[in-house]
């Protein structure tokens, strides 16, 4: 795939406080990318340059070879943001807010599109409401029309559902992959794992202003999936003194469950396990395996920083 969004060494200095570090980051067209971290991390600043909202203080930009400095006009057309914040000016009505975003970018007035946008966030019924009368949900809605009004074949997303009920982030979900099946670029930060386990092609972690990893999800949960294993035992263990000491293994659930963390597939370590409960008599009713989730992994990883 082609890359469509090229960062060479961006770091932005707020006063003596460094928010990036020397970011250098390719984004693919047609990717779901999803930048996560903690608060504070340097997910807003980053989207921010790119998108021409503030100036990094070195290292250069580019959207589709166009320099976001020397040529924002170009590089911002191509661009849709939802920001973090709700910047919504209370008495306009949803429609024209809409038509007016669009207007911004020297669209002519498109109904049609924008009437399908307001369907698709369930805010048709709305659309001759103003703002100031529309509930949280709602408003969040209309960033997102907002910033789909002209068309733009990027769509960075920050935040997009910190804070909104289960229902609207499985809507927010929906349309980000529907924009994906479109052709659409997203970038989406996020400090919830969860979202970008279900959404993303490829993860970034930054932490303190620097990205530590980037990768493939699939490829990120393989690498660093650990499985954790129960084995459920007939009778209650007071302790594993049959055993030479493995700090991978604990006994949990008052002694009924043995607790296996990170035991290798691949080698025989579950095997033998299982042979040296059997050379002590020790029987057991059901053995389960859960994969570790890419919320462990992230943790592990801005731990060990
Ligand atoms: N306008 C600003 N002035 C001073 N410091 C800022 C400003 N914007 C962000 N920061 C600081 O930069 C760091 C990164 O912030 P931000 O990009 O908002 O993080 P995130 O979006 O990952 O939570 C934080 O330490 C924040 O306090
Ligand atoms: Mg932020």
């Amino acid at each position: 795939m082609k890359s469509q969004i090229s960062i060479e060494n961006v770091s932005k200095v707020f006063g003596r406080h460094k928010a990036l570090n020397n970011v250098s980051l390719e984004i693919k067209e047609g990717e779901i990318f999803a930048l996560l971290g903690p608060n504070g991390a340097g997910k807003t600043t980053l989207i921010s340059a790119i998108c021409g909202l503030c100036r990094q203080s070195s290292g250069n930009i580019k959207v589709n070879n166009f320099d976001t400095l020397t040529h924002y006009k170009e590089t911002r057309n191509q661009i849709g943001l939802v920001p973090q914040e709700l910047p919504l000016d209370g008495f306009e009505s949803v429609y024209n807010s809409c038509q007016f975003s669009r207007g911004l970018f020297g669209l002519k007035d498109s109904r049609d599109h924008i009437e399908k946008i307001l369907k698709t966030l369930s805010l048709f019924d709305k659309r001759d409401e103003q703002i100031f009368g529309l509930s949280g949900g709602m408003k969040r809605r209309l960033l997102i029309a907002k910033a789909l009004a002209h068309e733009p074949k990027i769509l960075f997303l920050d935040e997009p559902t910190a804070g909104v009920d289960v229902s609207l982030r499985r809507d927010i979900w929906k349309l980000i992959e529907d924009q994906k099946k479109m052709g659409v670029t997203i970038i989406l930060t996020t400090h919830y794992i969860e979202e970008a386990e279900q959404l993303a092609d490829r993860v970034g972690i930054i932490n303190s202003g620097e990205i530590i990893l980037v990768k493939e999800k699939t490829a990120l949960m393989s690498e660093f999936s650990k499985k954790t294993t129960f084995i459920r035992l007939s009778k209650k263990l007071k302790n594993l003194s049959f055993m030479k000491k493995n700090k991978k293994i604990s006994l949990t659930e008052n002694g009924m469950t043995l607790k296996l963390v990170g035991i290798n597939n691949r080698s025989n370590e579950l095997q033998s396990i299982v042979n040296l409960l059997s050379q002590n008599g020790i029987a057991f009713t059901e053995i389960n395996t859960v994969d570790n989730s890419l919320e462990d992994i992230f943790l592990d990883l801005v731990e060990t920083q």
